[in-house]
């Protein structure tokens, strides 16, 4: 069976074949990579511990699958094109036999500093080619890397370092963003005096040169790869060796690191690039996420390169130097699969169509999102403006537990309609429930979005804490994998996803859990207690709205508290409202009823409805009040 749909036939009768015979399915799958060793068993499965197994008795290395399988055809075509920041400065082509070079080189490096099979390697660098390289160098000797995406502050990297208990850092001098500079290493510097006790190493890439301040355990990422040897052995690997952990935001308050394994993730990551961008040889591939999130290790890296794919990487933002610069890079490099965030759409739009009726996007021919729900305004902005009623759209619903697009419309072979993530990819069997667990089958309904079986690149284990693991996703529906999703499906089975159900919340495509937030407001001297709700935001899709009660009353109380935030989460998690309140209000037991908050916080005091079984129902209308007074002002 071919890795590629073309056709409606195509996706009914592979569709059909998933669910009559997954294994042979995925089996068949298997075939169009290179194995050390095949795999005797194709899954094994249990969701009640969970236990999952893809391919047993498989061995492989995924970096050679990306890298090496491609050296004999394609060993001078681009494998990374890399856009620079300033649109001055010219862009690098890094052809597959470079790529190839110059991981080896960098494995041989890590190999050096004493780093192998199973450690943890934390990677904290802005979008540089050296990031790509460092994530293939440690695939390639089987080290286990977690990238941190460059917006996080020091504490939020020292307690992802921690929880890794990671040996070596890999970051670089300084990043550039638009016209900022902002430092990295700096906050490398600061986690390792927060912590971090387990990190030996740590390299230095220097990326524009700027002044830093040195340790012992720093290396120059140039004088090492200097001195490393340019070959190097991939490592081989068993099929459910771990190939990276990626934290991720949850309704508690500490991040949890998601565990991917490598062959279930390498051949699903490869599956569903090739089908869900249909790409061509000679197709130039754009995906603007950052690689610090799932979106990046999927579909920047590992699916384009295992597609031997040309995927760009774009250092810099959507408005520098203006709201035109993607449209200007599509014109420029004829990029032909554009996959980006909706929230980086409603950006854009508020600046207005003249930006990308200057460019030539006549090269697009599949135009993505991902992230979040996009509203109906800004898909057919999308559809308008950038795929020209030509380009379909493909809205991917996924998570960074999933580990590739789950559900989309497929470009030419399904339909697509307005924000509606539409079919699943065969091999997934998407379900709704009702809160109580019953399997809603009719169309037209809501309910909680569930999987009912395996896929190869689900994740295996939250790092160091496999019951949390088991509790998040395997506890809720017995015997399903939860998403925390509500979704909707309509008369002709076509799901939408509306949003999460827990207390996570999506700003700007960021996921973030309200508790982590609160956490982080309650470190703030003087605060006393806080609650964190969302509310709809016209770009970010949600925004995020602070109550905080404190014990003096000052004016500059509302900026420490961001400011606070800032540092021990990053800018992302910044709230974009807060409200200085005597009282949150409480049920008999304590605890704080965000539902009533979050109406506040929307707009929507009128339907807040029965409050007699609060604790403190008096402060209702007392919040309302200071609300309505503040956001007069
Ligand atoms: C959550 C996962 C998957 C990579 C980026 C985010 C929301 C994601 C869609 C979509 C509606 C979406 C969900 C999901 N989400 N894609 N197409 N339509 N909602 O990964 O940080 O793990 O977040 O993002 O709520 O659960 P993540």
């Amino acid at each position: 069976m071919p890795l590629r749909m073309r056709t409606p036939a195509d996706y009914q009768e592979q569709y059909a074949r998933s669910i009559s015979d997954p294994e042979g399915f995925w089996s068949d799958m298997a075939l169009h990579f290179f194995w050390r060793k095949p795999h005797h068993t194709t899954l094994e499965w249990n969701f009640e511990k969970p236990s999952i197994k893809w391919y047993q008795g498989a061995q492989l290395n995924i970096s050679e699958n990306c890298l090496d399988r491609h050296l004999k055809d394609k060993s001078d075509q681009t494998a990374i094109l890399w856009v620079p920041n300033d649109p001055g400065e010219d862009s690098v082509s890094i052809s597959y036999a470079e790529l190839h070079q110059r991981v080896c080189t960098c494995a041989s490096a890590l190999i050096d500093l004493g780093i192998g099979k199973g450690d943890r390697v934390v990677l904290y660098m802005p979008m540089v080619p050296e990031l790509a390289v460092a994530v293939l160098a440690c695939a390639r000797i089987g080290a286990i890397h977690s990238v941190v995406f460059a917006g996080f502050s020091a504490q939020a990297l020292a307690d992802r370092v921690d929880d890794a208990q990671a040996s070596m850092i890999i970051c670089s001098d300084y990043s550039r963003r638009g016209a900022k500079i902002i430092p990295i290493k700096a906050v490398v510097d600061d986690a390792m005096e927060l912590s971090c006790d387990s990190v030996q190493h740590v390299i230095v890439h220097a990326h524009t040169g700027g002044d830093i301040s040195w340790h012992d355990h720093d290396h120059r990422w140039s004088e090492l790869m200097q001195r490393a040897s340019r070959t190097c052995e991939a490592t081989v690997m068993e099929s459910e060796d771990p190939l990276f952990i990626l934290y991720t935001s949850g309704s508690t308050g500490k991040p949890k690191g998601v565990v991917h394994s490598t062959a279930g993730y390498m051949v699903y990551a490869a599956y569903s690039f090739t089908n869900v961008f249909q790409y061509d040889p000679g197709d130039i591939y754009w995906c603007t996420a950052d690689i610090g999130w799932i979106t990046g290790h999927t579909y920047i890296i590992y699916g384009p390169l295992l597609a031997g794919a040309t995927t760009m990487m774009y250092e810099g933002v959507p408005t520098y130097p203006d709201a035109g610069r993607f449209w200007q890079i599509c014109e420029q490099h004829r990029v032909s699969q554009f996959y980006t965030a909706p929230t980086a759409i409603r950006a854009l739009m508020v600046h207005g169509h003249h930006f990308p009726e200057q460019y030539d996007l006549s090269a697009l021919k599949v135009i993505g999102t991902v992230g979040e729900p996009i509203n109906e305004e800004a898909w057919h902005w999308y559809n308008q403006y950038i795929g020209r009623h030509r380009a379909p759209i493909v809205d991917t619903w996924w998570q960074t537990e999933t580990g590739g697009i789950m559900i989309t419309s497929l470009p030419g072979i399904t339909d697509t309609k307005p924000t509606y993530a539409a079919y699943p990819l065969p091999g997934i069997r998407p379900v709704l429930v009702s809160p109580e667990g019953d399997l809603i089958e009719e169309n037209e309904k809501e309910g909680l979005l569930c999987i009912d079986y395996p896929w190869p690149s689900m994740i295996r284990t939250t790092y160091g804490d496999h019951e949390r693991c088991r509790q998040t996703y395997f506890s809720a529906f017995s015997g399903k994998y939860f998403t925390g999703d509500g979704a909707r499906r309509d008369a002709d089975g076509r799901i939408r996803v509306i949003g999460r159900v827990d207390d996570v919340i999506n700003v700007s495509g960021h996921r973030l859990g309200t508790a982590e937030i609160e956490n982080a407001i309650n470190e703030q001297s003087s605060v006393i207690e806080s609650a964190v709700v969302a509310y709809p935001h016209d770009i970010k899709g949600q925004g995020i709205c602070a109550f905080v009660i404190c014990d003096i009353d000052r004016p500059d109380l509302s900026s420490d508290v961001c400011l606070t935030v800032r540092k021990i989460i990053g800018p992302v998690a910044t709230p974009d409202r807060i409200y200085i309140v005597s009282s949150l209000p409480k049920t008999r037991s304590g605890k704080i009823m965000r539902r009533i908050l979050r109406k506040i916080a929307c707009g929507e005091s009128d339907g807040i409805g029965d409050t007699s079984t609060l604790l403190n129902p008096e402060c209702v209308d007392l919040i309302i009040r200071q609300v309505e007074k503040e956001d007069m002002q």
